[in-house]
């Protein structure tokens, strides 16, 4: 749906259809028939827009409880299929949702990393306690070397993000040369020692992780000084980032409901000399409902829906509120936004250490998730990188593992589904679905994005944000329409390692209807299908 039409939306009366989902109270696992009249869908497919990076459905991944050690890492000698110690069924599973990005080591672990600790033989590094998430050992066996080779496993680009808050500038360049330099400095030959000897590429590197709060709360101004020291004598010496393919240097933004960091941030890159600069800035944001994380994440209905949709909808609102601030200093919108954490952050599963932010992963996630990429869609000349936390096992995340096991979430077949988008072009679309209203809750009905890709290809989005009532739609200058939708018998509905499958994709086709082609949208879906 259109930014503007969003806000429209939520200021209608309600519609035939909303007060038919009063009607019928709680969610249903019985769907009931479409609403009658179908909502119109225009889209102008003859005018794309801005390119939906790619880069905004990247993934994080921090040395948090089970999302490295056992969610990537199983080593070398496991019985679990492996190269080079990474887990083969969770490489396919990233490889089908062509993960563009992924953020490591933190988070809030990056600020008391140090990379040397993570090089050369395994039973030489450093055991150090995993200070921040459930004071654990964590043994380092997971380091640079074995982070590289995932991401070139996956075939992601590599977001590092250097240690500002305990770490030095020089200890950062000296990271940053170990991975790019070619073989003939100290650092680069101690890589090349320990058995890569092609320079890694790093297009991606995040200045600091929330340094106003586990990063060492400091003052903004604080922070714009360490910034600029640390992006100075940050060097990537990759021959072939040299002129092209430069690396985007990502500062620390949005300081937990404040805009100061922003504001700082960007009055200092204003006026920045020569000897350093910055590509992008940060925007970290939870869809949480007040901390610390109370929302159940299986067991709940329709109420905790509405409240974690609305909640979830901040986002648009704090993207503008940033993007607000950058408009005044960069009018030409050289500085990106990335939206490098977001996701929802629920209740820990019960019998999990809360530290280690375990979380289940439902069909309520699945329509979080769609709405918050569309968003980002809508901001695609600003928000160019955005990654969802986290990856696997923490958060909200798209992979589950216990030993050999592994099952995908609602959240991954988004992704999964989301494919076609990435930089495809964002092309207007305009579709009336009046609203969802649920006690004081009001909120878009439907939520929808159209894209036109490298192929000339259109492919439209529709979240059908409506816990309880499936809709039509109807798109007129249409013949076809044809992909997948995603829905569950219940909003609380997940996929575990005994029932894998109780929320999974299948198959929709429109209905050719007088010159237009209708779709049917199941309660609390997404869809994404081509048109023709
Ligand atoms: O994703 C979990 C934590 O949330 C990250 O470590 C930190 O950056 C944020 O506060």
């Amino acid at each position: 749906m259109h930014t503007g039409f969003a806000r429209k939306a939520l200021r209608k009366v309600l519609s035939a259809s909303a007060l038919g989902a009063l009607v019928l109270g709680a969610a249903t696992v019985a769907q009931a028939a479409p609403a009658p009249t179908p909502v119109e869908v225009a889209i102008d497919a003859a005018k794309p827009g801005d390119v939906i990076d790619r880069n905004i459905f990247g993934q994080f991944a921090e040395h948090l409880g089970s999302g490295i050690y056992d969610g990537i890492w199983v080593g070398k000698d496991s019985p679990i299929p492996n190269v080079r110690g990474i887990r083969s069924d969770v490489v396919a599973a990233l490889k089908a949702i062509k993960v563009p990005n992924v953020r490591w080591p933190g988070g809030c672990f990056a600020d008391e990393y140090h990379w040397r600790d993570g090089i050369g033989p395994a039973d030489k590094r450093r055991v150090q306690i995993n200070t921040n998430w459930g004071s654990v050992p964590e043994s380092n066996a997971f380091g640079t070397d074995e982070f590289m080779d995932f991401a070139q496993q996956v075939g992601a680009d590599p977001y590092i993000s250097v240690n500002v808050g305990s770490g030095t500038p020089a200890e950062a360049a000296a990271w940053v040369e170990y991975m790019t330099a070619e073989k003939g400095s100290t650092y680069a030959n101690e890589r090349v020692a320990n058995g890569h000897v092609a320079p890694y590429r790093v297009p991606l590197l995040g200045i600091g992780n929330e340094n106003w709060g586990c990063g060492g709360a400091m003052s903004p101004d604080h922070y714009v000084e360490e910034m600029k020291r640390f992006t100075n004598f940050i060097r990537n010496f990759n021959p072939a980032q040299r002129e092209t393919d430069k690396m985007k240097r990502i500062a620390v933004g949005w300081d937990s409901n404040k805009l100061d960091y922003t504001e700082q941030v960007m009055k200092a890159w204003k006026d920045h000399v020569y000897s350093w600069d910055i590509e992008g800035i940060s925007l970290h944001n939870y869809t949480v409902d007040g901390w610390p994380p109370h929302l159940q994440a299986t067991g709940f209905g329709v109420d905790e829906y509405a409240r974690i949709i609305k909640d979830t909808y901040r986002m648009d609102d704090l993207i503008n509120r940033q993007t607000a601030v950058m408009d005044k200093y960069d009018p030409e919108k050289k500085i990106f936004l990335a939206v490098d954490e977001w996701g929802a952050w629920l209740a820990p599963t019960p019998g999990t250490n809360p530290g280690f932010l375990m979380q289940q992963n439902s069909q309520r996630d699945a329509v979080l998730a769609a709405i918050n990429l569309n968003i980002f869609a809508r901001h695609a000349d600003r928000v160019k990188v955005a990654n969802i936390a986290q990856m696997i096992n923490v958060l909200q995340a798209m992979i589950f593992t216990k030993g050999p096991q592994m099952v995908l979430t609602p959240t991954y077949h988004v992704y999964h589904m989301y494919v076609p988008f990435q930089n495809a072009r964002v092309v207007p679309i305009r579709l009336d679905g009046g609203e969802y209203v649920h006690g004081d809750v009001r909120l878009p009905r439907l939520d929808a994005i159209a894209a036109r890709d490298a192929q000339g290809q259109l492919w439209l989005s529709v979240v059908n944000v409506d816990p309880e009532t499936p809709t039509r739609v109807r798109l007129g200058n249409f013949k076809t329409a044809s992909g997948q939708v995603l829905t569950a018998a219940k909003v609380d509905t997940v996929n575990t390692f005994e029932a894998p499958n109780a929320v999974t994709p299948r198959a929709i086709t429109g209905k050719a209807a007088g010159g237009a082609v209708v779709l049917d949208l199941p309660a609390r879906s997404v869809t994404v299908v081509k048109l023709n």
